[in-house]
């Protein structure tokens, strides 16, 4: 449906053809321009629609985030993760009933196979927990043949009992895929999931049970978790999503798109930000240090990580809420002095024009890192805990798309390659017009730990 009667008007003055071309909802059909033998150069999709979708709304300008048309932070304060997860999934609040049964059939789903167990603890003693989750993920692929599209059809996700299925094995396994990864790295015996708790209370105890026949996690420990699972849960097309989409547009099984979309999300520029403000603050180690560094950033010798985002000119409403959530876990867990580092920071950014010219406010990533830290997360374990948020968002995507079935992704490149050229046979090839591969050679291996000989 085009906004009526708005239409692009575009002059081709190679031909001096006028094409009126519709807009629907702030879009231009791209197609219409491969029409005039063009297509739309946008490096980094920066301002490419590839989907409609109804799941989360970003006002960038405004700072607000809405899923499903409620405020973040109205879910943040009333809503649990598993409540939020249904809500992104299938477009409105559960019922109570509604909840049980799917809370219920979430928790049902959380063992994973024992082989599954044995593959995990097949991964080197200090093997990073992201790389254990996104290849245990992959791999889940082949415990539930049933579900692979490869092997039983594409259209087996017409079945609505097949996709639910899917959905619930997926939000109950992440955790303990995750609390695995936590325990093989600390050199632990793998808890077994225990549906005596919660979602977020269970992933808690699967990472910090010993030998305790009666352990119970810090039930405000555990809402504080589940409430920054709840705003890491979606963020409309950031990479890792688009990924998910992208995958599931080939038709294949959701444990392999979840893995896709998992490794885009291990990239630091995505789930690893909040490391990098985390080291910052470290680096920067007390308030006197903090005008020399900002002043460092203003001469652009650093960046001052965990502010600014490609979408938000203004505060990010998440970072608001998670300022509030570092309060209630200092509480529990004692004041990290990296707190005060953080919120002098904060202040003098916000007060200095270089920041405000700029609008360069706190992300989700600025206290986020400060909070795991709190709760005594290791730093490589950051990326694996927005994974499990993430994955009911990535989720709702699959979903979605799959009642919106859409073309495979196949975005265009504009090329700028070599010219057509003839076959030079290997012995015409001059060294002077061949690239030279970069490499240490064999003598790189002398700097091995002798365990990798
Ligand atoms: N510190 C200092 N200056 C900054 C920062 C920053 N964090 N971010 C942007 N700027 C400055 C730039 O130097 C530039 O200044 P100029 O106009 O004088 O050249 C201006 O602000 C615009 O910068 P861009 O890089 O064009 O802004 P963009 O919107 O593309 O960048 C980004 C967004 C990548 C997030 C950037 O703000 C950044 O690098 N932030 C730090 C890293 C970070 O916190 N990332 C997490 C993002 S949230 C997430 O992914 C979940």
């Amino acid at each position: 449906m085009s906004d009526e009667g708005h239409f692009l008007e575009v002059v081709d003055n190679r031909t001096g053809k006028k094409h009126l071309i519709p807009i629907t909802e702030d879009t231009i059909d791209a197609s219409i321009f491969a029409q005039l033998g063009l297509s739309i150069y946008d490096n980094g999709y920066l301002n490419t629609a590839v989907c409609r979708s109804a799941i989360s709304y970003i006002d960038g300008d405004k700072g607000i985030l809405r899923y499903r048309g409620y405020d973040i932070e109205d879910l943040a304060e009333n809503s649990t993760f598993l409540e939020v997860s249904y809500l992104l999934i299938f477009g409105d609040l559960p019922t109570r009933d509604q909840l049980q049964t799917w809370e219920t059939r979430i928790m049902r789903h959380t063992f994973i196979h024992e082989n599954m167990i044995d593959y995990l603890k097949s991964f080197r003693y200090d093997a990073h927990p992201m790389g254990m989750v996104t290849s245990a993920l992959s791999a889940m692929s082949t415990f539930h043949p049933e579900a692979s599209t490869a092997l039983q059809g594409e259209h087996i996700y017409e079945n609505e009992t097949m996709v639910n299925k899917q959905i619930f094995r997926l939000i109950g396994k992440v955790p303990t895929l995750a609390a695995c990864a936590y325990r093989h790295r600390i050199g632990r015996a793998y808890n077994s999931p225990s549906n005596e708790f919660g979602y977020t209370e269970n992933f808690l105890y699967m990472l910090d049970r010993l030998s305790e026949n009666n352990y119970v996690p810090n039930p405000r420990l555990a809402r504080a978790l589940d409430v920054i699972f709840i705003l890491h849960a979606d963020h409309e097309l950031n990479c890792s999503t688009a990924a998910m989409r992208q995958m599931t547009s080939t038709g294949v099984d959701p444990f392999v798109c979840l893995a896709g979309a998992a490794s885009a999300l291990y990239g630091p520029s995505h789930g690893g930000a909040n490391e990098a403000a985390l080291k910052m603050l470290e680096e920067i180690g007390s308030v006197e240090n903090i005008p020399g560094f900002i002043e460092d950033v203003k001469a652009k010798k650093r960046r001052l990580m965990g502010f600014g985002h490609r979408v938000y000119k203004s505060y990010d409403p998440r970072a608001k809420i998670l300022k509030k959530i570092s309060d209630e876990v200092f509480e529990i867990m004692g004041r990290n002095p990296l707190i005060d580092i953080a919120v002098e920071l904060e202040r003098i950014a916000l007060s200095d024009e270089y920041f405000i010219k700029r609008n360069l406010y706190p992300n989700v990533d600025f206290y986020s890192g400060i909070i795991y830290k709190a709760m005594g997360f290791p730093t490589d374990f950051f990326p694996v805990l927005f994974c499990i948020g993430r994955t009911s968002g990535w989720l709702a995507h699959w979903h979605e798309q799959l009642q919106q079935p859409i073309p495979i992704f196949r975005p265009k490149q504009s090329y700028e390659g070599a010219e057509p050229r003839a076959y030079v046979n290997l012995a015409d090839r001059s060294a002077a017009q061949s690239p030279k591969i970069v490499d240490q050679g064999v003598n790189a291996r002398k700097n091995l730990p002798p365990d990798t000989e």
